[in-house]
């Protein structure tokens, strides 16, 4: 359970946030007066109807069926069985992935690429492999497209210090949504102020997601790029990236989607979406910390300048110069995070032997249990569309009870938790 506090001014609550299993939003920038925990008197567990819980428990889902591949969740916190509910955040590792990272160690931990020896062809055997999977867990049209970075924020760096830094000039314009996570702002703030190009933010609309409208019209021959997310961690909303993605093209912008809360929970094809560069990390789809990755159009991809220098990005090193090796080792300085790269190959295997559409269909479900149950609770605020036939909203919720602060509210549910909320709140977000 996470405290949530949004992570820019443009987005303005009135009063304390809390969210289930979301994510993290930097509490610096709430500043509201309001009353302690003291003063509450909010029993979740007496808004729980029984017999909701008995359906709950009684009907075998996804849930049910994946919870003994997670250690973790084998044992007991303060008297009830764990729950996670900060999926978004990061996930949790199925054993699978674990055996990957201790068999790399145990049986094959090498360097990659610059061994002759057994261990060393068998180690790059497996993290080229692991990159193959990623290419076709998203759908890339060839694994050079796939560069390992050790998270998505380090992925929209690269894009942002290589790309980024030939490509724009001043005057230039680079578009985010207010919506966006601040790793997907501030590599824009930094590269925009060296060169003085402008960055424009699109605003949410009534229905607490990005303007659509108001995206089109920011949109001119000065825009250069687009960067937006495809699932809003704060808000739940899923953005349209395909007609994204044309209106951004018809410009002669490009386009980079932070999918890090996509990737996870959905079947993504970026041939499909048409992106230029999109980022997620593997922590948050079941798999290590320590590495993500970033997809971008080979030919793109092929034009940018090294983002960092030494390692196997060299093709020939001169005293007074230095020539670079292809995609995507140009963009993989130094020894990688191999064994990291392995077990996020054994995530991908994981997620997709369940299938991600499997995935999907549950999460449609558990978000609007989530959405429906959290909506009964009195004094609620909850941030992002309202679901409908039309609107979509991702498995995750960010809410504000009115006068509790969030770190109150958080604090309680993750010490006092009862059986019955456990369980509810498990079948709404948790796997
Ligand atoms: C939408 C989104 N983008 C980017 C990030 C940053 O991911 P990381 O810290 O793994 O680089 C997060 C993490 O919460 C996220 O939710």
């Amino acid at each position: 359970m996470e405290v949530l506090v949004p992570k820019f001014q443009s987005l303005k609550f009135p009063s304390p946030i809390c969210c289930c299993s979301i994510t993290t939003w930097n509490s610096s920038y709430l500043n509201f007066g309001f009353r302690r925990l003291s003063s509450l008197s909010v029993s979740a567990a007496s808004k729980v109807n029984e017999a909701v819980v008995e359906s709950v428990i009684a009907s075998p889902s996804l849930g049910h069926s994946t919870r003994p591949h997670f250690p973790i969740l084998h044992q007991e916190v303060n008297g009830s069985k764990l729950v996670y509910l900060d999926n978004a955040a990061t996930s949790q590792k199925p054993t699978a992935v674990l055996k990957a990272l201790q068999n790399y160690y145990e049986a094959y931990n090498s360097n990659v690429h610059r061994g002759i020896h057994f261990l060393s062809a068998k180690a790059t055997d497996e993290y080229e492999s692991a990159r193959r999977k990623v290419a076709t867990f998203i759908n890339a049209s060839d694994s050079r497209e796939i560069i390992f970075t050790r998270n998505a924020t380090e992925a929209i760096n690269l894009v942002a210090y290589s790309w980024g830094l030939s490509n724009l000039k001043s005057g230039d314009e680079i578009i985010v949504t207010v919506a966006e996570h601040h790793s997907a702002i501030v590599p824009w703030q930094l590269v925009a102020q060296k060169v003085g190009a402008v960055l424009k933010f699109v605003t949410l609309n009534q229905d607490e997601v990005p303007d659509l409208d108001n995206l089109k019209e920011v949109l001119s021959r000065k825009t250069k790029l687009v960067v937006v997310h495809h699932v809003s961690n704060v808000l739940a909303s899923v953005l349209p990236i395909r007609e994204i993605t044309q209106w951004a093209h018809d410009v002669g912008a490009k386009v980079l989607v932070d999918a890090c809360q996509s990737v996870p929970h959905m079947i993504v094809d970026v041939q499909n979406l048409n992106v230029d560069f999109l980022v997620a990390s593997s922590h948050k789809m079941c798999g290590p910390t320590g590495i993500g990755f970033l997809y971008g159009k080979i030919d793109i991809l092929s034009s940018m300048p090294p983002f960092l220098g030494g390692g196997e990005m060299i093709s020939d090193v001169y005293l007074d110069h230095s020539t670079y090796a292809e995609p995507p080792s140009r963009f993989e300085a130094g020894t990688p995070a191999i064994g990291e790269a392995i077990g996020l190959g054994a995530a991908i295997d994981y997620l997709s032997g369940i299938g991600m559409q499997t995935i999907h269909d549950y999460e449609v479900e558990l978000g609007r249990y989530l959405y429906e149950r959290l909506l009964s609770i009195p004094n609620i605020r909850i941030y992002g569309p309202a679901p409908s036939e039309e609107v979509q909203r991702a498995a995750l919720c960010s809410f504000n009870v009115e006068n509790v602060h969030p770190t109150d509210l958080a604090t309680f549910l993750d010490q006092q938790l009862s059986d019955q909320v456990t369980i509810v709140l498990n079948r709404s977000i948790a796997t």
